[in-house]
């Protein structure tokens, strides 16, 4: 028996801002935005999109009542979540009408949450055969108007239902891991702005992915020769380039240039969204998987993940027979080229409308309002979701 990715869902918000407007009305040079950090456009979350939304639209995408009575086990990667002590996966597991019959919880550990949660909902199945999971890793990314990081933000979602005998992708067991506690990137409760020393996280994530690879490789016998493609968290689409290069020398020409190429398609759907956080490893296997037509069945795959604070994983998964028939490519596509654009100003005013950390009702924006799952607002200090897909 295998375990692994059966189903992968994606959803990003319906607006978004251009990379090259924004450094122009930041003074910086767009090169910097576009070529520097590797970054095209920046989805926008309108206040009736937070991480709950966002996840139940992505797992939306592909859940079916069959699936949703499977579910033992629902979990909530998220560094964004919308209450110190509720699990989103609560609110997620009645939107979606999944089973009661399971243990719904939230992880939370930087971008890193989701990959725990995975690698909890295989040893789950291993351990409850005929049981599947729902792992939801969704975040908004923020670090503020006109802050270094503002160019990294983002906001998205993606869902992974995980079974026994997946249909798109095996997870092996074999893993390397490291953790160490280190201030590179933090956010207090008080605040919906991470504070991150940017150069010295990046350091560290490079840091993380050299340990993890090294082990991984001494633990397995395994070389870049082993892989079809290696993917990334990525809190920007240089900085999985810049751990990949540290790799990259101990293969041969041809090797290093399959990588790199297979590299590009990883990215191509960060460039458009941004950082989402622990759905960023996740969102560069979407794009991977929905744009390189070479991948078959039998490729193996790396995945680095990485959060903050902080932990690292280097692991691997098995395209199976199949796979692409499960692939939501054009509707992925679709999504992001209906997106609207907001200009500058317009993204700015979205930016600044936000739920109140204050006991007082609120009503979500009326102006930007998109998505099949809404939250309207807060009412007795409690969130109001609505699903407008039935009606
Ligand atoms: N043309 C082309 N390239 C240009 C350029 C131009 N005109 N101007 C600058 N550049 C290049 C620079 O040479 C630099 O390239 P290298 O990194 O390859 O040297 C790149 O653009 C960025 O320039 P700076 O270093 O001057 O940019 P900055 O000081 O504004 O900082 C940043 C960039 C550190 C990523 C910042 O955006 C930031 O702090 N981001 C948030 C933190 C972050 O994302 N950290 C990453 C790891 S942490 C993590 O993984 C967790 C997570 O998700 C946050």
């Amino acid at each position: 028996m295998t375990i692994g990715i059966d189903q992968l869902g994606l959803y990003t918000p319906n607006y978004f801002v251009d990379m090259v407007k924004l450094a122009q009305a930041r003074g910086d040079e767009p090169d910097k935005y576009t070529i520097g950090i590797g970054q095209d456009q920046q989805a926008v979350p309108p206040s009736s999109q937070d991480v709950v939304t966002m996840g139940a639209n992505a797992a939306n995408q592909f859940m079916t009542a069959e699936m949703a009575d499977k579910i033992g086990l629902i979990v909530l990667g998220t560094e964004t979540g919308i209450d110190a002590s509720k699990a989103g996966s609560l609110y997620i597991q009645q939107l979606l009408g999944l089973n009661s019959r399971s243990r719904a919880i939230e992880i939370k550990e930087a971008c890193y949450g989701a990959t725990a949660g995975l690698m909890l909902a295989r040893d789950f199945i291993a351990s409850h055969p005929g049981q599947t999971a729902l792992v939801i890793a969704s975040d908004i990314a923020r670090y503020g108007l006109k802050s270094s990081g503002e160019v990294t933000q983002g906001a998205g979602a993606v869902a992974m239902l995980v079974t026994e005998n997946p249909r798109i992708m095996t997870i092996e067991p074999e893993s390397s891991y490291f953790s160490e506690q280190v201030m590179d990137f933090w956010r207090p409760v008080y605040t919906d702005n991470a504070i991150a020393f940017g150069k010295y996280s990046t350091e560290q994530y490079i840091h993380f992915f050299e340990t993890t690879w090294a082990d991984y490789q001494a633990q397995m016998g395994r070389t870049l020769a082993d892989f079809k493609a290696l993917t990334f968290h990525l809190p920007y689409t240089k900085m999985g380039l810049k751990a990949l290069r540290t790799a990259l020398p101990a293969a041969d020409d041809q090797k290093q240039a399959e990588l790199l190429a297979l590299y590009q398609d990883s990215i191509q759907y960060s460039r458009r969204i941004g950082n989402i956080y622990t759905g960023s490893l996740y969102l560069g296997l979407v794009s991977l998987l929905d744009l390189n037509q070479t991948l078959q069945a039998g490729d193996r795959i790396g995945l680095f993940s990485y959060g903050s604070g902080a932990v690292g994983e280097f692991f691997a998964g098995e395209l199976v027979p199949g796979f692409r028939s499960q692939l939501h490519t054009s509707d992925n596509q679709a999504m992001l080229d209906q997106r609207v654009e907001l200009s500058v100003a317009d993204y700015e005013r979205v930016y600044s409308d936000k739920v109140p950390y204050a006991a007082e009702d609120y009503r979500s924006n009326q102006e930007f309002f998109a998505g099949d799952f809404v939250l309207t607002g807060v009412v007795n200090q409690q969130r109001q979701y609505e699903a407008r897909i039935h009606g």
